[in-house]
């Protein structure tokens, strides 16, 4: 299994690639939590990517398809993989496709994570992370047991640094300049692209996701 998860941010691509990975014991390769590692370890990756995370902006291509090209020639993602955040830009899908061609095996599915704008701010203000596990809980929406304490591994959780109004507006204008766009791309190079309505609870948003993983597993 290849796919990819599109959807601005919030929209719930975390969230959904926890269950689906559970399932389907796959890899989760998540370009934002490979940054969000290099940051904490203070590896120049990390410095670099830092710069461009924190205001919201994206990381350059050519570090971005370098740094996942690396992560999917993994020996553990050689039965498939689920990319969520990347690609994001035009130059990344056609270097993902150029991949895709030079081992025979292209994306097969694109999630496009559907909700309105207005909605995502409140999602993305009361997230908050499990600094051990990664788990993402929501203050509104799926509240730790514990306030503060993750139910998993009861680590101490974390709202991230690019969690803030500014930089929420302006990952979603980088969203919708240079991500939408993929929607396009994809449909005209025939890949099957399913919108999924983020709106409704998790477990009914992943009921749906699941239903397009049957077909291509
Ligand atoms: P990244 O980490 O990918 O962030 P993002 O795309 O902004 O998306 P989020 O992680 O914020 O949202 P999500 O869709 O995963 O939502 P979640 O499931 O957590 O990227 C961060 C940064 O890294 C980028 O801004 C960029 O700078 C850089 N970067 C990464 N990839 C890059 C690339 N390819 N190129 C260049 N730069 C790159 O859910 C959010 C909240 O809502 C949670 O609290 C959750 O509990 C809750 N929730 C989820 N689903 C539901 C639901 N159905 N109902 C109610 N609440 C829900
Ligand atoms: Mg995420």
């Amino acid at each position: 299994m290849q796919f990819v998860f599109l959807g601005p941010p919030g929209s719930g691509k975390g969230t959904q690639s926890a269950l689906i990975i559970e399932k389907y014991k796959i890899p989760h390769v998540s370009t934002g939590d490979i940054f969000r590692k290099a940051i904490a370890e203070q590896s120049p990756l990390g410095l670099e990517a830092q710069k461009y995370i924190a205001k919201g902006e994206l990381v350059p291509d050519d570090i971005t398809i370098e740094l996942l090209l690396r992560r999917i020639n993994q020996d553990d993602c050689k039965n498939g993989f689920l990319l969520d955040g990347f690609p994001r830009t035009i130059p990344q899908a056609e270097a993902l496709d150029l991949h895709g061609k030079r081992i025979n095996r292209p994306i097969q599915l694109v999630l496009n994570m559907v909700i309105e704008e207005t909605l995502l701010l409140n999602r993305v203000d009361g997230r908050r992370v499990c600094k051990e596990c990664n788990t993402s809980f929501n203050l509104k929406s799926k509240p730790p047991i514990n306030p503060g304490i993750c139910d998993r591994c009861e680590c101490e959780l974390y709202q991230r640094s690019d969690d803030n109004p500014e930089s929420i507006k302006t990952r979603l204008h980088q969203h919708r300049t240079k991500t939408s766009p993929l929607l396009e791309y994809y449909r005209k190079n025939g890949t099957l692209v399913a919108n999924i309505d983020s709106l409704r609870d998790i477990p009914t948003v992943f009921k749906e996701i699941d239903s397009y993983l049957e077909k291509i597993k």
